[in-house]
């Protein structure tokens, strides 16, 4: 397994430019088996969890076509098959998405899913309550399993939490439910307006996402060839925009939607650093010096409660002592060890993290747990003082395309080295 090696201490300077969301493409990908035409997909990001969605389609049946890095082109218009057991899919929660697509078109999925994840359970119960609502008979136990005689039909669903996984994948399939589904309590995350512009490029009638409550009108077949690009990372964004105050520079982030990096440009804001929004870009100016702030993770358009580990990271070097809550996740602090093996103070309790400013955090090594738990980790290895190493980037590698690569564009001394020990 690989590693990256990280010489910290260094200011970045330059321009980033930001990848298609991975969140939207995860959904997105799977949404084309409802369309029988075919499907262009411009500005999907070269990452792990992609090219597993993308084989995944592929085996079922669909044709797909790499045109190039960024993008593809998908035809679902011959046999798909409805069972999906492929060994990919035990790495992979975003898989759910399969289950609606498969289930709005064919009436019947089958499609293996991992259990918890590396921050604690990850039910799936309200996604079986809304294909339970649209008629499916359903069950989840390793195999996520939808079953009816179609049409599905159209339904008013509540939501009881907010989840984006359940908003996207009850909007898939109600897309050729029989009459009209009305589902309350959604998510707003920028990536569900991504979903529905998707689906109604396709030629769906999905109104309201991006508010609290989204209605489908549902339609008979979906049958167009459309060219749709993805909207820009929110996460991605943010990772460089903290990783930028971190290490400190000047630093130009490009192909982002400012109004998408609100929550987070005004909590960088509070931390004293220079946050300069354009059209389709923002720029951090930052000496380094990071004020402390408090925060809750929420859902859109709250703090994202992926950008917590991140943030945390920051505020390790903050003055003073800062509070971070986490509110959507039971348990997402795990990587707070690993944090402290670099000289970090943090006590968590329960879902509530206290973080003593330090002066300097000092390299180490250190282990990536998720995703964003390691991308905080390469951002506490960018400002540390001396040589980060940090393992089990396969993590990492499964939403950020080229990081390594992007960082060292701005000045970062990272690189990506094999791991025997590991
Ligand atoms: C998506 O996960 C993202 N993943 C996560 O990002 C992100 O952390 C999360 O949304 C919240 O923003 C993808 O899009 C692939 P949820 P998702 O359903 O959809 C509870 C990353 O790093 N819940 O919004 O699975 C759940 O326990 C990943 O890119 C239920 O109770 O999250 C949680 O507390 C990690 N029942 C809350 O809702 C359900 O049926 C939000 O989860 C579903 C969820």
């Amino acid at each position: 397994m690989d590693k990256f090696v990280i010489n910290g201490n260094k200011s970045l300077y330059g321009e980033v430019d930001i990848s298609g969301a991975k969140n939207a493409a995860v959904a997105i990908l799977p949404a084309a088996l409802l369309n029988k035409g075919t499907c262009t997909i411009e500005n999907i990001p070269d990452v792990k969890d992609i090219n597993y969605i993308l084989d995944v389609i592929g085996r079922l049946g669909a044709k797909v076509e790499r045109l190039s890095r960024n993008s593809v082109r998908i035809d679902a218009s011959g046999d798909i098959a409805t069972v999906a057991d492929f060994e990919v899919l035990n790495h992979m929660r975003a898989s759910y998405y399969i289950v609606g697509a498969l289930l709005g078109r064919f009436g019947n999925a089958e499609v293996s899913m991992p259990g918890g994840c590396n921050f604690g359970e990850r039910p799936v119960d309200l996604h079986k309550k809304g294909f339970t609502a649209l008629g499916a008979d359903v069950s989840v136990s390793g195999i996520f399993k939808a079953k009816t005689t179609l049409p599905l039909k159209g339904a008013n669903i509540y939501l009881d939490t907010v989840s984006v996984g359940a908003t996207i994948n009850i909007m898939i399939a109600a897309v050729l439910a029989e009459g009209t589904t009305i589902i309350e309590n959604v998510a707003k995350e920028p990536h569900i307006v991504d979903v529905a512009n998707f689906l109604n490029a396709m030629g769906a009638n999905v109104k309201g996402a991006g508010t609290d409550v989204i209605r489908i009108k549902g339609v008979k077949e979906l049958n167009k060839n459309i060219n749709y690009a993805l909207i820009p990372d929110q996460i991605e964004a943010g990772t460089f925009m903290v990783a930028a105050a971190a290490a400190g520079g000047n630093v130009l982030i490009k192909n982002v939607i400012p109004k998408h990096m609100e929550a987070i440009s005004a909590k960088l804001e509070e931390m004293n650093i220079t946050v300069q929004e354009f059209s389709d870009s923002i720029r951090i100016i930052s000496d380094g010096t990071v004020g402390k702030a408090n925060l809750k993770t929420l859902p859109y358009p709250g703090f994202p409660t992926d950008m917590q580990p991140i943030a945390v990271a920051l505020l390790t070097v903050a003055k003073g002592t800062s509070i971070v809550t986490e509110g959507v996740w039971e348990n997402r602090f795990q990587y707070v060890d690993e944090l402290r093996r670099m000289g970090a103070h943090i006590t968590v309790n329960g879902r509530m993290a206290v973080i003593e400013g330090v002066d300097k955090l000092t390299g180490a090594v250190v282990n990536a747990t998720d995703l964003r738990a390691g991308a905080a980790l390469v951002v506490a290895g960018l400002m540390a003082e001396g040589k980060t190493v940090i393992r089990n980037i396969k993590y990492i590698d499964r939403g950020y395309e080229h990081f390594a690569e992007k960082l060292r564009s701005i000045g970062a001394d990272i690189q990506r080295d094999s791991d025997p020990s590991n």
